[in-house]
């Protein structure tokens, strides 16, 4: 098949890329560059720098004539949507609506979305949260991940356009660190690697679901042959601590890491956790790397970075 992989240049979509590669298909990335990195580009992809946003986007849509898009590219700092909302909403709702109006208008067969499951639910009383608690985001980002999944189900139900959104929950693993602000995981690993000291934001109790990339990489492999309409949560349904990450870094290295308690951060989720049910009965998947291990993976790719 011809892909587009949006974002094809950042942590979770070279990884596709690659994947996707490996599998047979053709691939084309569109990415600005603006966090992604150069050298994750898959050298069998072709490569266009480019805004989502942009009305150019319909020429390469018009040329290339894709049979799927996976739609990854993304502002993905939470802590900056809450500074910009309107850059949040142009990339993320705008950017995204462009992309979603040239699969329509250029019979794309269907637009798999990348959405998140640790920004969507809030502060959930229900602890693993499955995809049909109320969805009431506590930031711009969240609120315009959501935005952007009503609008594929209402170009679904209007015109037709097939799509599967899959909620993610928080993703660690190689090439996620690349020195700006991602997930607590790849931080404190790159830390540790680098003999630096890690903050833990207040006592370390606050809880989140860990899912290493790879598992992620082959749910989305597994949506391309879905037909199903709707929001799927990915995720390893198990709750860990930053303190268990913490201890599981130590684990591997075989040592204690640098580390101190800040203070807690006003407005982080204390509890996070997604209940995968509905990703083993409709992909038949779920998670196959515990997060000790993935971990470990992590580690090895971190230090094989230093030593480069
Ligand atoms: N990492 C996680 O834990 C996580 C969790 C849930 C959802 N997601 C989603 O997964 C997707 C990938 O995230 P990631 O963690 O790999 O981040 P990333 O920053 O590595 O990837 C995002 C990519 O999009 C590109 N991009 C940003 N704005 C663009 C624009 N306007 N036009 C073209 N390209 C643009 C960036 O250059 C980058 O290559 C995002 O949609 C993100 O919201 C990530």
């Amino acid at each position: 098949m011809k892909i587009l992989v949006t974002g094809g240049a950042g942590f979770i979509a070279s990884n596709l890329v690659d994947k996707l590669i490996e599998a047979g298909h053709q691939v084309v990335i569109i990415d600005d560059l603006s966090t992604g990195l150069k050298e994750y580009i898959n050298p069998q992809a072709h490569f266009y720098q480019m805004d989502i946003a942009a009305p150019k986007v319909e020429e390469i849509f018009a040329l290339q004539k894709f049979d799927l898009v996976f739609h990854l590219a993304a502002q993905i700092s939470v802590i900056k949507s809450v500074e910009n909302p309107e850059l949040d909403n142009r990339i993320n709702v705008l950017g995204g609506l462009n992309i979603l109006a040239c699969c329509w208008k250029h019979q794309v067969k269907k637009i798999i979305f990348v959405s998140t499951g640790g920004a969507l639910y809030g502060e959930a009383e229900v602890i693993p949260t499955s995809e049909d608690y109320p969805a009431w985001p506590l930031s711009p980002y969240g609120i315009h991940k959501l935005t952007f999944e009503k609008y594929l189900n209402y170009y679904s139900v209007v015109f037709g356009q097939a799509y599967t959104a899959l909620r993610l929950a928080n993703v660690y693993g190689p090439r996620q660190y690349k020195g700006g602000e991602c997930g607590v995981v790849s931080i404190f690993i790159d830390n540790a690697v680098n003999d630096r000291e890690s903050i833990i934001n207040g006592d370390g109790s606050k809880t989140r679901d860990f899912i290493y990339v790879s598992d992620v990489v082959e749910a989305l492999m597994k949506t391309i042959g879905t037909d199903y309409a709707g929001a799927i949560n990915i995720g390893t349904g198990i709750e860990k601590s930053v303190n268990d990450v913490v201890l599981a870094i130590e684990l591997a290295l075989g040592k204690s890491i640098k580390k101190k308690n800040g203070p807690a951060k006003a407005g982080e989720q204390k509890r996070s956790c997604l209940d995968i049910k509905k990703a083993k009965e409709i992909l038949n998947w779920e998670s196959q790397v515990m997060l000790d291990d993935g971990i470990r993976k992590t580690i090895a790719w971190s230090k094989a970075k230093l030593d480069k």
